[in-house]
């Protein structure tokens, strides 16, 4: 079929394809894998649906010629690019190869990155980025520095537009972070990646502070001290699966919705047992990941930040098949209480949901804002706020469950009808009011209290009576704060209802540039 001329030009292509796929070499494959660590091409395989990828600029080399430059070059420059299929559904990756030059970003790396986040955000398609990098590269300088900023300002362009997640495989240190930060997820991997804008040498000298890389910026720092990270993986594999579980929760881009799967029909949809969830003591937690569960699809919680801020729960489910985002007070963690990381945790996931077109589901079990120099001097008021106007701003379809307190300026923030709530269902075993009967007898009736003959039944006389008043669902809903108060068992199917019937919302917020979050 080919001549022996064109022969040898099949050859030569075969050659280049092979010198590319090696990246920097056996030897250093073999130290990659040596540290526990996938190389940039087997990490693309198993994120692609088998045989999809297709790669884009395999054979770009750098420019530079200082430093030995001129004499070292590596085909594809310390990046994989391209596109492929995962579960079907269309995504562009890159995925930075540490055999080369410790995946060092160039300017031509990042001219690679830079192209397939315009290819995906002209066509609508999610954005991977597989992160093992030493940073700039040294022998670049400013060139590099300029990759870099290249790469924020597309991140920033494509968030609201495309999703953007980001795994982090390797290192990440220096200004190179800033791009997962400004991406909607991380994934980190336990004991073989990191992230900081310096590392632990740095760090001595300027605070004389003795830090390893792991507890400095690993992934358990970052996903349950910093919430940076929004998953920390045992491995690479399982950071790999979750990326695709996640995908599996969003739309390809801000016109679209997430994709629907099949779900177990359950009968009339009664959940009995969340009838014996809430304790007859107010004051005894109960775990709201058993309601949740006991709500959404089977085995669909997906949860995110699972070790950050654990006084709030928030993840993706399914309800009758189609995508939620659940925002829920852990009543086991704190009381349930609103602090700073909790708001902020809350505040960037609403935001998240409302940008793809994902429902929210709110279960709301809050004693109020956390009190204490701690929470003021760090800003709860500010942080608060964010999860306020995050909540105020979102115009997807929003359900609240009131399960039991619903406190103070903290039952305003979670999703109440005055913020824009489409359905407010409530149980029971709610209490609609500014604070607990306790707390709000106390300062009310004090001089009734200080003047009685027995101070102690005075105080619970006054309980008694404020409990019987405002600690229940019956004072919203009278005034329609609350649309109908549910049994527990009805959840399921009410929600189902609520959100098909919401399905189609349209809601448009008022002419602006942009608004102005209090960050
Ligand atoms: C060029 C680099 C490199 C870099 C590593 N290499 N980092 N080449 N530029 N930034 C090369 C090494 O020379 C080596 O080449 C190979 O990659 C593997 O590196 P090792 O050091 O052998 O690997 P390891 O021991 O695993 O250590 C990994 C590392 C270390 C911790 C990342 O390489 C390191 O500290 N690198 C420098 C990190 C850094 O300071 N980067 C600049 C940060 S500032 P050979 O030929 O031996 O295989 C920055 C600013 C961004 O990034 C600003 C954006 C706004």
């Amino acid at each position: 079929m080919y001549s022996d001329k064109d022969k040898t030009k099949v050859e030569i292509l075969a050659q280049k394809n092979a010198e590319a796929e090696l990246g920097g070499g056996e030897r250093r494959v073999e130290s990659q894998h040596k540290k526990g660590k996938l190389t940039a091409r087997e990490r693309v395989e198993l994120l692609m649906d088998n045989g999809t990828f297709e790669e884009i600029g395999k054979f770009v080399m750098h420019r530079c010629k200082d430093f030995g430059l001129d004499k070292e070059y590596y085909l594809g420059d310390g990046v994989v690019t391209g596109y492929g299929t995962i579960n079907g559904r269309p995504v562009y990756v890159f995925s930075q190869d540490f055999t080369v030059f410790g995946g060092s970003l160039s300017e031509t790396h990042a001219e690679k990155i830079c192209k397939i986040m315009d290819l995906a955000m002209k066509n609508g398609v999610p954005v991977i980025g597989l992160n093992d990098s030493g940073g700039a590269r040294i022998q670049e300088g400013v060139v590099s520095l300029g990759g870099y900023a290249d790469i924020f300002y597309k991140n920033t362009l494509a968030s609201g537009v495309i999703p953007q997640i980001s795994g982090i495989m390797g290192p990440c240190a220096g200004g190179a972070v800033y791009s997962p930060a400004i991406t909607d997820f991380i994934m980190m991997v336990e004991n073989t990646s990191y992230m900081f804008v310096t590392g632990p040498n740095v760090v001595k000298t300027v605070t004389n502070e003795e830090v390893t890389s792991e507890e400095l910026g690993g992934a358990s720092t970052h996903s349950s001290k910093s919430g940076v990270s929004h998953f920390s993986c045992a491995n690479e594999v399982e950071a790999i699966n979750n990326i695709k579980r996640l995908l599996s929760y969003v739309p390809q881009n801000c016109e679209d919705k997430a994709p629907i799967y099949p779900y177990e029909q359950q009968g009339d949809e009664k959940k009995v047992a969340l009838n014996d969830i809430i304790p007859d003591n107010p004051n005894q937690p109960y775990d709201i990941k058993e309601v949740i569960d006991h709500t959404v699809d089977s085995d669909s919680f997906f949860e995110v930040h699972k070790t950050y801020a654990e006084n709030i729960v928030v993840g993706f489910a399914r309800l009758g098949g189609r995508s939620i985002g659940v925002v829920a007070n852990q009543p086991a963690v704190l009381a349930g209480v609103l602090d700073n990381a909790a708001s902020e945790k809350a505040a960037r996931f609403v935001r998240f949901c409302d940008s793809f077109n994902v429902p929210l589901l709110v279960f709301e079990d809050v004693p109020g804002f956390l009190p204490g120099t701690d929470q003021e001097w760090n800003g709860i008021i500010k942080n608060g706020a964010k999860l306020l106007y995050a909540f105020c701003e979102a115009t997807v379809p929003r359900v609240t469950v009131i399960t039991r307190k619903a406190y103070g300026g903290a039952y305003d923030v979670m999703n109440s009808k005055h913020i824009g709530a489409d359905m407010n269902y409530a149980w029971p075993t709610a209490e609609i009011a500014v604070m607990g009967a306790k707390g709000a007898s106390e300062i009310i009736f004090r001089k009734e209290i200080k003047e009685a003959s027995d101070p102690e039944a005075k105080l619970q006389e006054k309980v008694d009576e404020y409990t019987e008043k405002f600690a229940n669902p019956y004072r919203a809903a009278h005034r329609g704060f609350v649309d109908e108060v549910i049994l527990p068992e009805d959840t399921r199917r009410k929600l189902m209802r609520a959100f098909t019937i919401l399905e189609n919302k349209v809601d448009e917020l008022p002419k602006k540039k942009h608004g102005n979050i209090p960050l």
